[in-house]
């Protein structure tokens, strides 16, 4: 049996404002495989990023299970989740999140270096993730020295340096022409056959009609 990667169940995701409680997520389960490539798709407000949160333990449940790599980690404390989106979880974000004032080599190795690890001892392996990505011709370039589809795969070559569990991606081709689009969407692919787990989120049919499996999401709810 495949191993399974993300598996929530009956996911409730309460907001209060003051004295009103929304309920954004109503009871949300998924499971994903090791190896899969999901998109996760619905329009706007239905509750795409608030799942992508969680999935990234950047933000906390308000009721249901979450187990990542059949791990319990539904009532993880902080410094916990904190690890987990350092080590386990490779974001990519719509508007790539580079820094312009470094070169992309030093973009790609900073979530090494933050995990206190030295440049020159990292130095080969954000070379490996940029030769992953195709752009190790353009390791020395600075963020606005590169197309926008450039930034993005520096972008995911800094989400997979440090051999995270699954890359997770929201709405990663949002700020891209379409030819950028769909070469940063054919890299996905190549991703995942070289074996990535790969969870990609949208409101666009035709980047979702990509993944292997689409989970289509509608105010709060799977369809
Ligand atoms: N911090 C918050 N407090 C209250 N309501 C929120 C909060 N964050 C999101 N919401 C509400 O939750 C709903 C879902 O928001 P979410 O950002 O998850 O949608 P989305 O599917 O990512 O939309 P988009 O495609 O526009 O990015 C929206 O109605 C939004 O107003
Ligand atoms: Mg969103």
């Amino acid at each position: 049996m495949a191993n399974s990667v993300i598996h929530m169940n009956n996911i409730v995701k309460t907001y209060e404002m003051g004295e009103e409680k929304v309920d954004v997520l109503k009871g949300v389960s998924i499971d994903i495989n090791e190896g899969e490539f999901v998109c996760i798709l619905g329009p706007s407000g239905s509750g795409k990023s608030t799942l992508m949160n969680i999935i990234g333990c950047i933000d906390t449940l308000s009721h249901g299970e979450y187990y990542l790599d059949n791990e319990n980690i539904t009532t993880s404390n902080e410094d916990k989740l904190t690890e987990i989106r350092n080590k386990r979880i490779g974001f990519i974000f719509q508007k790539f999140n580079l820094l312009s004032k470094y070169d992309a080599l030093y973009n790609v190795a900073l979530p090494l270096l933050t995990r206190g690890r030295r440049y020159k001892d990292v130095v080969d392996e954000a070379k490996n993730a940029l030769r992953e990505v195709g752009l190790e011709d353009r390791m020395n370039h600075k963020p606005n020295e590169l197309s926008g589809g450039q930034q993005q795969r520096v972008a995911i070559a800094r989400a997979l340096v440090g051999n995270p569990d699954i890359l997770l991606a929201d709405e990663p081709t949002g700020n891209l022409d379409s030819k950028s689009g769909e070469d940063v969407i054919h890299l996905f692919k190549e991703l995942n056959k070289r074996g990535h787990t790969i969870v990609l989120i949208t409101h666009d049919m035709n980047v979702a009609k990509n993944a292997g499996r689409i989970i289509s999401i509608k105010d709060g709810l799977i369809d």
